[in-house]
Order: structure tokens, then C-alpha cells, then sequence
């Protein structure tokens, strides 16, 4: 299993690139199922996950060619309409495939997601959505079966709880339906609005993506397209807080700086200053003193779940108590007891963790435990005395594309031992 080794304590300048986002592109690769014809993806970051969800898109009868930076797909036939266990095991997010299958055809098996390393995260809701197009679900022997013979028909679904695949996956199962469909309380995220881009150019009519009730007129068929992929915000946000805590400057480039303005307000709020030399970059650099300050996750425009972790790695590093509550999963501290093996101050409290800063970090051999953990693990030993060892940055390749080339291309001492 591969291993970094990170030695802390030198400074970050100059230019980081920015790759496609990864939870724009899981959902966009599921929604070239929805037609016969060629649809052509750029901006494709080349991350595990996406690798896992090829896979997926393969098995079930799509032909997938890897292209400069992106994919070329064509499911002329869909034949067999089921992600397996053993896709969806190592990927949660394999049950975007749900909606666009029982569009496609009029059924779709997908194995039940078991427990997950930060909470339940089941999928209720994808399936009440999916009943409430006409879909009727069933489960046998861990999967789930959704099944429409005589199509989807429009309807009006209302989440009790935002969730970002969730609307994803009704989206893609509506474009398809006989009718009008509305999404009430739909997430916000700019990777919805992505992929209702890419729908629209395959001729979806869907209308108020981005908002919380998207409406979708269904059509009879799609067809093929040209898509790129948003920038990763969180990719972004990574980097810009590694900058603020060992930039000399550092450059963001290929951001989208509205994306991650929730992120930037926090990062002021504790004294980091930007720079926007240009509209897709940040220039941001080491603050000479941080200030604690507290956070409780949101949905998007809020601050999101997937920054919390590196945001405490900073935090570590702040004059002062700052209170960090999590409120999209249930246990997403994992990175906790990591850092405090580093010498972090840090006592957790069901879902809010108060970390006493500053307390000077120091390498010492850590395991990640999932992606962003992993990433605020990475920040962590960038500015920890001596050397850390991160174990099983299998979790960090899930979604980050080649993040040691990328640090050490600006300066960072990080190499991969396999
Ligand atoms: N939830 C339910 N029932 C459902 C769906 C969700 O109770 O049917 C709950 C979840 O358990 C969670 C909350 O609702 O407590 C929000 O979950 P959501 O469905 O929004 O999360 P997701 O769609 O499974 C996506 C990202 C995650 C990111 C979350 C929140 C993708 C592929 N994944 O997950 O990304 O943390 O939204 O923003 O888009 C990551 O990239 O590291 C990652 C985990």
C-alpha cells in the first residue's frame, strides 16, 4: 500500500493547477447512460473514483474511450442495467447509475451501499423520489430493484433533507419521465448545476438548477453532446489553505472563485488575505498570525462538509478556541485522532470538535481514514517539524489528481513510497 512522505516546514509558491471536479464528473459520466448516442467529456480528473465509476458505466454496456484529458462514451445499448457489490462497496456514489438505468430502460438493480467511514449516508431518498415518479422499488439479496415497464411519469417530489446525489439522480431520472417534474428542496451545489449543463446540451428541458425547485419538462430521447467538467472546489480549497499556512505566495489556478467564496470568508475571518490576479485564480499567502474561529457545515452556499477537515488542520494552527460542528455526517472526525498523534489540542464532542491553537505539530506516522481526512492529514505535515508518514493514501487518490506532483511542483517535500 502506498505511503507519503511529507518533511514539514517549507514554504509553497508559486502556481497550483486545479483538475476537474470529481463530484461533477461522477454524476455527468452516469448521464451519458441516458442516451444511445456519443458523449464526448473533458476536464475528466484522473482519480480512483472516476476510474471506479468507468468501470461501472462499462459493465452495464457503454464503451468508454479515454481522451486527452477526458472520455469519449457511447452506450448504444445498455445491457445489463445493475451496478454490483463489488463496484458500489468501494464507491457510494455508484448508485447515481439508479435514476439514469430505470429512465434507460425501465429497470435497475443496484446493491444496497453498506456503512461508510463517515456515517450511514443511506439512500432513502433516491428511492422515495423514484416511487414518486412511478417507480416501483423493491429489495432482494442486498440490492435494490427499481422498476418502471411502462416508463417514468413526471411528479412532484419534495426532499425532507438536502442531499446533493440525491437531486443528481432525480434529475437524470426525470429527463426521461412522461411530464413535468419538480424537485423541491433540491441541493444547490454547483455540481448540480453541471450537470443539468450537460442534460440541456444532450436536449433536456430542466429549468432552475442551482435553485431550490428545479423543474424538468420530460422528452421522448436525448442526444450525444460536448461537456467540460467545473474546476474541483474542494481541490481548490485544499490548496488554498495550505497557502495559508505556508504560502510564499501561492497560486490557485483554474478555480472558479465564487464556488469557494464560503470557504474564503471563514479564511479572512481568521486573517488570511487574497489576491484575485485574475478571474480563475487566488493568490493567497501565509498569514504571520491565524485567529480561531468557529464553523458549523451547511449545504451549499454554506461552508461545506468536504472542507471541515482541512479547516481544523488550520485551525490547529490559530491563536485561540475554535468550535468546528459538523452537521451534514455523522462521524466525520476520523482525522481527530490523526492530529492529535501530531500534537494537536483538540477534544471532540459528538459533532463538534474544539480545537486550542497554536500548538507547533510534529511528523509522526499517521493513517488515513478517508479522502478529505487524508487531505487535512496532508496540510497538517506540511507544516509539522521533521517527517510524517501518511499510511493508506489509497483514501487521498479516490479524489485528488496527483496531489504530490501538483505540492511538489511548488516547493512542497512530498514523496509517494510504494
Ligand atoms: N441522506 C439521507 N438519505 C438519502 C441521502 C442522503 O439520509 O437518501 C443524508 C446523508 O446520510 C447525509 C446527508 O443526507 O447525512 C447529506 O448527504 P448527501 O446525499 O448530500 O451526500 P452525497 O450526495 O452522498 C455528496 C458528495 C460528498 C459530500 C456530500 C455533501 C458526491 C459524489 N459526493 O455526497 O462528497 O460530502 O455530497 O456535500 O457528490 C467527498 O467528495 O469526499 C464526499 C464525501
Amino acid at each position: 500500500m502506498d505511503t507519503f512522505i511529507i518533511e514539514g516546514g517549507h514554504p509553497v509558491s508559486g502556481e497550483i493547477p486545479v483538475s476537474g471536479a470529481k463530484n461533477a464528473a461522477l454524476p455527468v459520466l452516469a448521464a451519458t447512460l441516458l442516451t444511445r448516442d456519443e458523449v464526448s467529456l473533458e476536464r475528466i480528473p484522473k482519480v480512483r473514483d472516476i476510474r471506479t465509476m468507468a468501470n461501472l458505466i462499462e459493465s452495464v454496456g457503454a464503451e468508454v474511450t479515454p481522451n486527452d484529458g477526458g472520455y469519449r462514451i457511447r452506450a448504444a445499448e445498455v445491457t445489463s442495467p445493475e451496478a454490483p457489490y463489488e463496484l458500489v462497496k468501494t464507491m457510494r456514489a455508484s448508485s447515481l447509475v439508479l435514476g439514469p438505468l430505470v429512465a434507460r430502460c425501465g429497470e435497475a438493480r443496484v446493491s444496497m451501499p453498506g456503512g461508510c467511514a463517515i456515517g450511514a449516508r443511506p439512500i432513502n431518498l433516491h428511492l422515495a423520489g423514484l416511487e414518486k415518479l412511478g417507480a416501483k422499488i423493491t429489495q432482494e439479496h442486498g440490492y435494490i430493484r427499481a422498476h418502471a415497464p411502462h416508463g417514468l411519469k413526471g411528479g412532484v417530489i419534495h426532499f425532507d433533507r438536502i442531499t446533493v446525489t440525491g437531486t443528481e439522480d432525480l434529475m437524470m431520472a426525470a429527463v426521461l419521465a412522461e411530464g413535468e417534474t419538480t424537485i423541491e428542496n433540491a441541493a444547490l451545489e454547483p455540481e448540480v448545476a453541471d450537470l443539468a449543463d450537460l442534460l440541456t446540451k444532450m436536449g433536456a428541458r430542466i429549468e432552475g438548477a442551482g435553485t431550490s425547485t428545479i423543474r424538468i419538462q420530460g422528452v421522448s430521447e436525448l442526444h450525444g453532446a460536448t461537456h467540460a467538467i467545473i474546476p474541483d472546489r474542494i481541490e481548490a480549497g485544499t490548496f488554498l489553505i495550505a497557502g495559508a499556512l505556508a504560502g510564499d505566495p501561492l497560486t490557485v489556478c483554474g478555480v472558479n472563485p465564487n464556488h469557494v467564496s464560503a470557504l474564503i470568508d471563514k479564511m479572512r475571518q481568521a486573517g488570511v488575505e487574497f489576491s484575485f490576479p485574475a478571474d480563475d485564480r487566488i493568490e493567497v499567502r501565509a498569514a504571520g498570525t491565524l485567529r480561531a474561529v468557529d464553523l458549523a457545515t451547511k449545504e451549499y452556499p454554506g461552508f461545506a462538509t468536504d472542507m471541515q477537515a482541512q479547516f481544523l488542520a488550520m485551525m490547529t494552527q490559530a491563536q485561540g478556541e475554535s468550535q468546528i460542528i459538523e452537521t451534514i455526517f455523522e462521524n466525520r472526525f476520523m482525522h481527530v485522532s490523526e492530529l492529535l498523534r501530531m500534537g494537536a489540542d483538540i477534544t471532540l464532542d459528538g459533532n463538534r470538535a474544539t480545537v486550542r491553537g497554536k500548538t507547533q505539530l510534529s511528523g509522526a506516522r499517521v493513517m488515513a481514514s478517508d479522502l478529505r481526512a487524508s487531505a487535512s492529514l496532508v496540510i497538517a505535515a506540511l507544516t509539522a517539524q521533521g517527517e510524517t508518514v501518511i499510511d493508506r493514501v489509497y483514501h487521498i487518490d479516490r479524489g485528488y489528481e496527483r496531489i504530490e506532483e501538483k505540492l511538489r511542483g511548488v516547493g512542497a517535500k512530498i514523496r509517494r513510497a510504494r
